[in-house]
């Protein structure tokens, strides 16, 4: 039988074969940042990459994370990074320095995720 939901993964699969709707095709363009030394091990460290606020944490030594710096809630820029939690310092909402996600209100979406690598011995953002 032909429903709605298979017409539907049908168009989807047909989208994607010929290169529309996969996010992991999006490309983005490339930005080298910093020296690893330059974010704290257990924390992290704002930077302007392309006219674009983004945090980079560091909590276990050589494993970056990136987020954008937009807080969920309201816009604001999450600027407090420590061990346990990246803090909108305007209505208080907390997110986690390992995934975005939020740990306290009143923010309900997690950080938006920036692709983070290491090049050549630089930290490097994709976006
Ligand atoms: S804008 Fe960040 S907590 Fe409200």
């Amino acid at each position: 039988m032909f429903t709605r939901r298979s017409a539907l993964a049908v168009m989807g699969s047909a989208l994607a074969a010929i290169g529309f709707g996969s996010p992991a095709q999006a490309a983005g363009k490339t930005y080298k940042v910093c020296k690893p030394s330059a974010i704290p091990v257990k924390g992290g460290k704002s930077f302007v990459v392309g006219g674009r606020k983004i945090l980079i944490t560091q909590i276990k030594s050589g494993s970056f994370k990136a987020f954008d710096a937009t807080c969920t809630h309201a816009g604001c820029p999450v600027t407090q990074i420590s061990s346990s939690a990246m803090t909108c310092t305007c209505h208080g909402a907390q997110f986690s320095p390992t995934t975005g996600a939020v740990l306290s209100g009143p923010a309900r979406a997690p950080l938006q995720k920036i692709t983070v690598k290491l090049v050549s011995g630089t930290v490097t953002v994709v976006f």
